[in-house]
Order: C-alpha cells, then sequence, then structure tokens
C-alpha cells in the first residue's frame, strides 16, 4: 500500500473495527481526519505499546526465536545505538529461543568439540535485555551435524545423547525458562503402534531415548521447565487429529512412567488458506491441564505462499490467522507462553527456502510475521496485540493431582488413531 493512498476517518475506524483491533489505535490516529489507508506502519510499537509490555500486563511471556550473530551485542555492552533488528528484538520479546544455534549443528562442529559462541551471545544478549530463554533443542532428527550419520552407531548413541544434554544443559544450568528436550518425535505416517518416529534416535538408541533425554535434562538443569516440542497437531484435519492423538497419548505414557516433562510445545506452523485450527486443539490444551502441563506456542508463523493477492490480502489474512488463533489458545489458562519463528520477514525461514510449500508462484516475498522487511509493524501484530489484550490472565498451572492410572491410558477421542493403547513394555521391550 502505498503513503499516498488515504482514507476518511470514518472510512479508516470502519476498516480497524471490522478487524477487532480499534482499541489498539494511538491517540493521534484517532485525532486526525484524514489518515494514510494502511496506518499500521506509523504506530508506536516501543515501549508501553510493544507485544512484550502488553504481553506482560496480562501475565504472559511473548517472545520470538532469534539469530544471535544479528544481535548487536557489541553496541549494547558500549552504550551505542544498535541495529534495527536488535531494537525490535528488545523492545517486543520478553522470551527469546535461538531459531539454530542451539541446535545439535549450531553447537556441534566435530564428534568431540562444541561451539558455544553463538549460543553464549544469545544468553549474554537476554540477560542484557532482560529476557528469558527457550531452549532449543537437545534431541531432534533434524538439524544434526553432518558427521552424525556417520559417527554415531547403535553402540555410543545413548552415551552421546546423555553426554550432549549434560554439557549443554548444564552450561546454561538455572538460566534457561525452557528446554525443549525432544522434537517432533512422533509421526504416524511411520505406522509404529506406539506412534514414534522411525528416526535415527529411535533407531539407534531405542524408543526410550524419550525418556532418557527428559531425564537427563531434569539432572543438568533442574529449574528448566521440560517440554515436548511438535508440529502438524493444530488442526482438525483427519491427519493432524491422529497426531495430535499420539502425541497425547506419548505425554500421557511419560506423566505416567514419572518422567519429568512439564510442557507440550505446539510450533504453530500455520497456513492463511486452508483449514484452520480449532476444537481439537482446545481439548488437547485442556487435556494437558488435566495432565498438569502447561503449553506453549513454541513457532507462530503464517504461510501463504499458496493465497492468491497482493500484499495486503496477505496481511489481511495472516492477522485474522493470529486473531483467531492466538484468541483461541490465549484463552486457555494453561497457555502463559507464545512465541513467533522470527520476528519480520527480513528473516523468516519461510523467505529462505526454495520448498514448494515456502514459495509463492508470484515470486512475492511472504509476510508471515509482525514486521515486514523494513521493520514496520503488519497487521498481524495489532492483531497479537489484541490477542494478548484479550487473554484469560494465566498463572503459572500448579500440578493437577495424577488421574487414577486406569484414566491415564483411556483412548484420546481421535477418530481413526490408530494407538489408543500404550505400547507394550517387557523384556525386550525399551
Ligand atoms: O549456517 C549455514 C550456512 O553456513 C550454510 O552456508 C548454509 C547452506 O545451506 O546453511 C546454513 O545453515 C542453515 C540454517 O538453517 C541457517 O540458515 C541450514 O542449512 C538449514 O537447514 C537451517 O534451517 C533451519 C531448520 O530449522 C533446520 O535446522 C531453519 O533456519 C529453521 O527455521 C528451522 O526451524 C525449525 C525448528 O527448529 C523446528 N520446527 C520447525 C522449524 C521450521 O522448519
Amino acid at each position: 500500500m502505498t503513503g499516498k493512498a488515504h482514507l476518511t476517518r470514518r472510512q479508516f475506524e470502519k476498516a480497524v473495527l471490522t478487524a477487532g483491533v480499534a482499541a489498539a489505535l494511538p491517540g493521534w490516529l484517532r485525532a486526525s481526519d484524514e489518515l494514510p489507508a494502511d496506518p499500521t506502519p506509523y504506530l508506536n510499537v516501543t515501549g508501553a505499546d510493544s507485544l512484550r509490555a502488553h504481553a506482560t500486563a496480562r501475565k504472559l511471556l511473548y517472545g520470538a526465536a532469534v539469530n544471535p550473530a544479528l544481535l548487536d551485542l557489541e553496541a549494547i555492552t558500549a552504550g551505542a545505538p544498535t541495529n534495527g533488528y536488535t531494537q525490535l528484538i528488545q523492545s517486543q520479546a520478553a522470551i527469546v529461543v535461538a531459531e539454530n544455534a542451539m541446535k545439535w549443528a549450531g553447537l556441534r562442529p566435530t564428534f568431540d568439540t562444541f561451539d558455544f559462541t553463538l549460543a553464549d551471545r544469545l544468553m549474554r544478549f537476554a540477560q542484557l535485555a532482560g529476557q528469558q530463554v527457550r531452549g532449543h533443542n537437545l534431541c531432534w532428527h533434524e538439524g544434526l551435524p553432518s558427521w552424525f550419520k556417520n559417527s554415531v552407531t547403535k553402540d555410543n548413541a545413548r552415551q552421546l545423547l546423555v553426554q550432549h544434554i549434560q554439557a549443554v544443559g548444564g552450561r546454561y544450568r538455572g538460566q534457561i525458562h525452557s528446554w525443549d528436550v525432544v522434537n517432533e518425535a512422533v509421526d504416524p505416517k511411520d505406522s509404529r503402534p506406539d506412534g514414534l518416529r522411525n528416526s535415527p534416535w529411535l533407531q539407534l538408541a531405542g524408543p526410550d531415548y524419550i525418556e532418557l533425554a527428559f531425564h537427563t535434562a531434569a539432572q543438568a538443569d533442574p529449574q528448566a521447565k521440560l517440554t515436548y516440542n511438535d508440529y502438524g497437531i493444530e488442526l482438525d484435519t483427519p491427519e493432524q487429529s491422529v497426531k495430535r492423538g499420539q502425541v497425547l497419548l506419548l505425554v500421557r505414557r511419560l506423566k505416567a512412567r514419572g518422567v519429568p516433562i512439564h510442557a507440550l510445545g505446539v510450533q504453530s506452523h500455520l497456513q492463511a488458506d486452508g483449514p484452520q485450527p480449532g476444537a481439537g486443539l482446545v481439548t488437547l490444551i485442556r487435556e494437558c491441564a488435566k495432565l498438569g502441563l502447561e503449553v506453549y506456542v513454541t513457532e507462530m508463523d503464517v504461510n501463504t505462499h499458496s493465497l492468491p493477492g497482493g500484499p495486503e490480502a496477505q496481511d489481511a489474512a495472516v492477522a485474522q490467522v493470529y486473531r483467531n488463533y492466538l484468541g483461541m489458545v490465549l484463552a486457555e489458562p494453561n497457555v502463559p507462553v507464545a512465541l513467533t519463528w522470527g520476528i519480520s520477514s527480513a528473516h523468516t525461514w519461510l523467505n529462505g527456502s526454495q520448498e514448494p510449500w515456502a514459495k509463492r508462484p508470484d515470486g512475492a516475498r511472504q509476510r508471515p510475521l509482525p514486521f515486514d522487511d523494513e521493520l514496520k509493524p503488519t497487521p498481524a501484530f495489532l492483531a497479537i496485540r489484541a490477542a494478548i489484550d484479550a487473554a484469560r490472565v494465566s498463572a503459572t498451572q500448579p500440578a493437577q493431582p495424577g488421574a487414577a492410572p486406569g484414566d491415564l491410558y483411556k483412548p484420546f477421542a481421535v477418530p481413526g488413531s490408530p494407538n489408543p493403547q500404550p505400547a507394550p513394555r517387557g523384556p525386550g521391550v525399551r
């Protein structure tokens, strides 16, 4: 939208009311008779107007995934002006997570060496900015270093996993809000009765690698909330309903076996067009509450690769998804944390990917986040802020008394779930 197109004040207020964000308008906009057609880029978004401040006022944490290499730590320590990216992360995020720097590939250049440079940089930045930090992640089948394939075997996998978690979790002991201990371990497409993905970790370390990882993480950093994180569990489509059921069965099994798990991470990589999240996810969140688990929105963004129309159409659709989704999940009292996967379209993974599910046919860049390529707020910013303002004030959930053992394995009411029962245990089954 060009800065030259103008609406009358009435036209603008009608448009904003339709978008449900009237309360977010600053005084100077309401006072003006002639307004830019899209006033969003001109909003004040810092200080008390930031996502960080609005979330904090509701006892929520809003945050974003960051690239520590782009954070201008040197300028902060020198008391000098920082770059726009750094200012945005400082002003908007109360919690940060490394998009890549704390993965195995980010930390382990060789089999027996670690490089903590970028991870330490993030920790130092967060300390200076008064932010909490999520750790992502300690065990995943992706984000592995190139040496992994030829060096990790059935003989050393368990030991390597334990050593990794001890080294990384231990280094940041007491400084991490929550660790994604295990990431994306469920995949019903692999047709295992326990729903687990047939990943290198499962093949090399055995199906109880998940329990091993959580127990080790609890010892390495007893204060961190230990999280199981996954994607593709948000929609009510048959495929995602089955996966959601398998994820719930997994966390129920872990709780029943006394594994230290405190939260479920719902990644929330959503699409602007097609089916939208609904009742199934709310049910999952409430089932987690019964287990005493918090639920975090860990990686939200909105993909418009197949949405027709120009930037305005993208912006409107993306904002609508944020409004509906965060409005729905932040109404649940055990959802105290929401992060977007990046802060602006300038650095989103969706604009770095050549995959067909990321590339738009018109070649336009995606706008999946609250700020755009020029680090100006998008309509999604207002949608996120309005959803935060409307959220139920959340408090850390007290652990619920455990369900009766018979209830723990009650089939989750998901049509088509191939595994309503826990995986068998016994000799030969790890
Ligand atoms: O840093 C290297 C660079 O040195 C090299 O020249 C270049 C060549 O390909 O690769 C660079 O690393 C890439 C890295 O992103 C940093 O840009 C990796 O190839 C690439 O695989 C990596 O992708 C990341 C992906 O996870 C895999 O780790 C994405 O940025 C990141 O957004 C994505 O994040 C995941 C979450 O961790 C888990 N949930 C899904 C989410 C999106 O896929």
